[in-house]
């Protein structure tokens, strides 16, 4: 048999507490105009004390399980990508298999920082390929808001906080006709160390014994976003014998509206085929893709068939693309 994921259902989840950069002005020297005209952020959302990961990842698995109309009974593995997990150990996928009621299946957390839900995505889609899962529930998660110098206006400005998820099925195409078309077509993962210091925490359980904030070289950040996604979003289109105009809809990791803006232009895409959600939910790190992809599933611009591209960029740096018939 010869199986592919298919997308059964996703789902999302926002904290309440919405911080706006009026609000953020005044707490830090910037201005809503500063924010807005280099990252296209207007607001993002702040989990609340005590809100943890663990409950932003539920509330979107909650929605994704009911949007695919089944039960936590129905799934055999949970990824959660995340780089603000609960805690040290053990890993918040965990978690977030208790709070589900499972008591079967494995979990697990996977740290790509920006990039991890398509990294999280990619395992689950190996798995499902291989036939050693049928059904997988991927989730991208973060609390960022906790790692961040609430004093530093080149970093506070940019993140926010949230949780999307969605739901894997083993399809079989085996003979099906047409049917082969539909699901993951392909995923493609980079990463390259040689670059850890443009982007990082300055903090660990080996190396400080604490939690650390961020720190990042936004310019150099910005260079390689550009470089990098354009390469593997033509490694994506090539390696499934597509073309830029083949593409439906754009849905990429929501770090900043001029990254946006630059891969859409390299892809040839108008501005109304590629789903922005950074004016509202600013970085969500491995939230954004699945915060942005329900949104447009949800509201009826996703639809089947349409041929659906996600990026992402991050610390490590880490990079990939997933390529989706819906
Ligand atoms: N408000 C007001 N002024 C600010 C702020 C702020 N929030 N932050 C920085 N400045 C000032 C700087 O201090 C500097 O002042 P100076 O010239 O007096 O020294 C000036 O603005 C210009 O700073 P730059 O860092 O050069 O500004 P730049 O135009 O490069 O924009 C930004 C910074 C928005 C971070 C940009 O580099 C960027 O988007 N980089 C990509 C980084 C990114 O998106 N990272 C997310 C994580 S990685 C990922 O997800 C892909």
């Amino acid at each position: 048999m010869k199986f592919r994921s298919v997308i059964a259902g996703c789902g999302s989840y926002l904290p309440e507490r919405i911080l706006t950069n009026d609000e953020l002005s005044t707490k830090v020297e910037t201005t809503d105009e500063w924010i807005a005209s280099r990252t296209g952020i207007r607001q993002r959302h702040i989990a609340a004390e005590g809100e943890l990961t663990s409950d932003l990842a539920y509330q979107a698995a909650l929605k994704a399980l009911e949007h695919a109309g089944k039960t936590a009974d129905d799934l055999d593995m949970v990824i959660l990508g995340t780089t603000t997990p609960d805690q040290t150990f053990p890993a918040t996928a965990t978690r977030v298999q208790a709070m589900l009621g499972m008591t079967r299946g494995i979990a697990f957390d996977l740290q790509a920082v920006c990039s991890g839900f398509i990294f999280s995505l990619s395992v689950a889609d190996n798995f499902i390929r291989t036939g050693q899962a049928k059904t997988v529930l991927v989730i991208g998660a973060e609390t960022f808001s906790r790692i961040l110098d609430w004093e530093d206006r080149t970093t506070c400005v940019l993140f926010g906080d949230g949780a999307g998820a969605v739901i894997l099925e083993a399809a079989d195409t085996s003979g099906v006709d047409g049917e082969g078309e539909r699901g993951i077509l392909s995923t493609h993962l980079h990463s390259d160390g040689r670059f850890n210091d443009i982007l990082y925490v300055d903090g660990g359980p080996s190396s400080t014994q604490t939690v650390g904030r961020v720190h990042m070289a936004g310019r150099e950040v910005f260079r390689h976003a550009v470089v990098n996604l354009a390469g593997v979003v033509d490694e994506a289109l090539t390696a499934n014998g597509l073309s830029r105009t083949d593409i439906d809809w754009l849905v990429p990791h929501q770090a900043n509206k001029r990254i946006l803006d630059g891969t859409a232009r390299k892809l040839g895409l108008a501005e109304d085929h590629v789903v922005v959600t950074v004016d509202r939910h600013a970085n969500t790190s491995a939230a954004s893709i699945p915060l942005a992809l329900d949104e447009a599933v949800r509201d009826g611009r996703i639809r089947p068939g349409q041929l659906v591209l996600m990026e992402a960029m991050g610390g490590g740096l880490t990079w990939g693309a997933a390529l989706v018939r819906w």
